[in-house]
């Protein structure tokens, strides 16, 4: 299946913002699975949560979908080294992505929904809004196809 995202340039203009604002392009040195880094998993999630809403015609507010998603890893760490403070990182990193991510940009109520709500149901509280179950979901897509290392691209 082909991975047609119309409005991809919202995307590459998001990536372009971050990257020159923030330490965004840091995320390409750390490993997210396999042999995918923490930045092209989080284009990855960006690019499915995107097409996901163009396909289905759901309704949302891209902008925060995108910024959202491309921030939803921003932990700035390399969780494969071993120490204490990686040992519950599956649980904890979404409350540090946000607090690296807030700490640069205003982010609103969905944007950080997004990213603190991501690893649901790991972490028990549920998404509120459309767009954090649209990533949410995504974001364990482009895992599994990660760690299974099936070579997909989406941007
Ligand atoms: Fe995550
Ligand atoms: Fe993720």
């Amino acid at each position: 299946m082909a991975f047609i995202i119309k409005d991809k340039k919202l995307i590459i203009e998001e990536i372009r913002y971050l990257s020159l604002n923030s330490r965004f392009n840091e995320l390409k040195k750390y490993t997210q699975h396999g042999n995918t880094s923490v930045y092209e998993h989080c284009v990855n999630v960006a690019c499915l949560s995107l097409w996901i809403c163009e396909k289905t015609g759901i309704k949302v507010n891209k902008y925060s979908l995108v910024k959202g998603a491309l921030l939803h890893d921003y932990f700035l760490y390399d969780w494969h080294v071993p120490d204490k403070t990686h040992m519950l990182h599956g649980f904890t990193h979404p409350k540090v992505a946000f607090k690296n991510a807030s700490q640069v940009f205003k982010l609103n109520d969905r944007e950080k929904d997004i990213i603190t709500k991501h690893m649901f149901p790991l972490t028990p509280v549920p998404p509120h809004f459309k767009e954090s179950w649209i990533v949410t979901i995504s974001d364990k897509i482009c895992s599994v196809m990660e760690i299974l290392h099936l070579k997909y691209r989406l941007l």
